[in-house]
């Protein structure tokens, strides 16, 4: 199993390229499977949660092509899907499990063949992250829904699903993905009422949108969308990763260095901007992207609570802890979107990070430095938080398990390593 090793201590200085965002690019591509025509993906991210969806999405007869092309100052990834005709409608357990975005197949799977067989996704480290707003909403729009076997089997009667309205009890993007797309290609008006507003549900409204689909509300929490009978196929560009972002800017923070974050805008990520300069990090426009050092070399303890968007973002959380531990101060830090998401913090206390946790809030004392140690992912974000605290952290740091850290960030110790960290995978 990879494990990644990294000397901490040297301050990160150049030019960071930031991929396509990963939790853009999972929705997009289930989306293809409501067309018969191509969907073109460009700036995919090349990532371990993309290969999973893109082996289940050919399970179910859609076909994949990956192509590379250099443009701009990237190199640009771009994916073809053509679902011609679907030869299953069943997600199986084995891939599923991998990955529970593996769910967004239910919406487009029962707009398109007015059935669809999906494993339940099953545990996760995250808390028990349940999928009953996806199938309430589901059954509002007349889709039948049964559990058999450990498989959510659902079938419309009539075959195709009806406009509804539908006002979610909590904010989830899952759910108002899959209903965006269900909604697409439904007889009449859906109303998503409490609908998420994150970037990424916007990206995939826009992609939508190039494909044929009506839908009002961008960017708010009330979409309405009017479904057409037929959608046809589309180019879209994939949205920056606004958390790869994050957790580089976090980098040049946490080791007082000097990034270029390329390819991203400051409108995707107000609220961590505002919460790193409150603590003393500053992002500076540039022509590329954003720039991002500390004002004046201290960091401050800042308080931070986890919301929906535009609040800070949970899938910052670890990352923005990994600051404060070494930041001047205390901090308090409050998830409120997952149970279980303080996994980080046994690991960085190894490092001799003072983390107190009360429930779902954790107490930051900054300390003057961390110290390698050896340290063990144990999800996606904790895995950055890791790595963030041994490039700062005095001699060696080994981050086990970093198998989770490759479903999410796109060749990591590279782009570290091209900003000068002294970082490498070993076997
Ligand atoms: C997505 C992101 C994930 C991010 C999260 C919150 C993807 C692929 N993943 O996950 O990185 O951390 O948004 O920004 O985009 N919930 C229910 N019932 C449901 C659905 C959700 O109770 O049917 C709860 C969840 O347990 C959680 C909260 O709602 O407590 C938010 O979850 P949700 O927004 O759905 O997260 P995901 O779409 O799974």
């Amino acid at each position: 199993m990879d494990k990644i090793r990294i000397i901490g201590g040297v301050p990160l200085r150049g030019a960071v390229e930031i991929s396509g965002a990963k939790n853009a690019a999972l929705p997009l591509m289930t989306a293809a499977l409501l067309t018969d025509e191509k969907l073109v993906l460009n700036r995919l991210p090349y990532l371990a949660d993309i290969i999973t969806l893109a082996n289940l999405l050919a399970t179910l007869g859609c076909e994949l092509s990956l192509h590379t092309n250099r443009r701009d100052y990237q190199e640009n990834r771009s994916l073809t899907l053509h679902a011609k005709r679907l030869l299953s409608v069943t997600a199986e357990y084995d891939l599923v499990r991998k990955m529970r975005a593996s769910v967004l197949v239910l919406g487009p799977l029962l707009a398109r063949e007015g059935k669809a067989r999906v494993s339940l996704p099953g545990g996760c480290a995250i808390g028990p992250r349940p999928i009953d707003l996806h199938l309430k909403a589901l059954e509002q729009m007349g889709a039948v829904i049964e559990l058999k076997e450990g498989y959510m089997d659902a079938h419309v009667p009539g075959g195709r699903l009806k406009g509804a309205e539908i006002q979610f009890d909590k904010v989830s993007v899952g759910a108002t993905e899959n209903l965006l797309m269900a909604a697409s290609l439904a007889d009449g008006e859906t109303i998503l009422g409490n609908a998420a507003r994150e970037p990424e549900v916007t990206d995939l409204a826009r992609c939508l949108i190039a494909m044929g689909a009506k839908i009002e509300g961008l960017g708010s929490d009330r979409l309405k969308i009017t479904g057409v009978s037929r959608l046809h196929g589309a180019t879209h560009d994939v949205v920056a990763d606004r958390i790869e972002a994050g957790t580089y800017a976090a980098a040049a923070a946490i080791t007082n260095g000097d990034l270029e974050l390329l390819g991203v805008s400051a409108e995707l990520m107000q609220s961590v901007i505002e919460k790193f300069g409150e603590s003393g990090v500053l992002f500076i426009p540039t022509e590329r992207g954003l720039r991002v050092r500390r004002e004046n070399g201290l960091m401050h303890g800042v308080d931070v609570m986890t919301q929906v968007f535009p609040g800070f973002p949970t899938d910052m959380q670890a990352q923005f802890m990994t600051l404060m531990a070494v930041a001047d101060g205390a901090s308090m830090i409050t998830e409120t979107i997952f149970e279980n998401r303080f996994m980080h913090v046994p690991e960085l206390a190894r490092m001799g990070a003072n983390v107190t946790v009360h429930g779902s809030s954790a107490m930051v004392r900054g300390v003057p430095a961390l110290k390698g140690a050896q340290v063990m992912a144990t999800d996606l974000r904790a895995s950055s938080s890791l790595v963030l605290a041994a490039l700062a952290a005095q001699g060696e740091t080994v981050v086990n398990r970093v198998y989770h850290l490759d479903r999410g960030y796109e060749r990591i110790e590279e782009k570290l390593a091209a900003c000068g960290a002294r970082i490498e995978r070993i076997g």
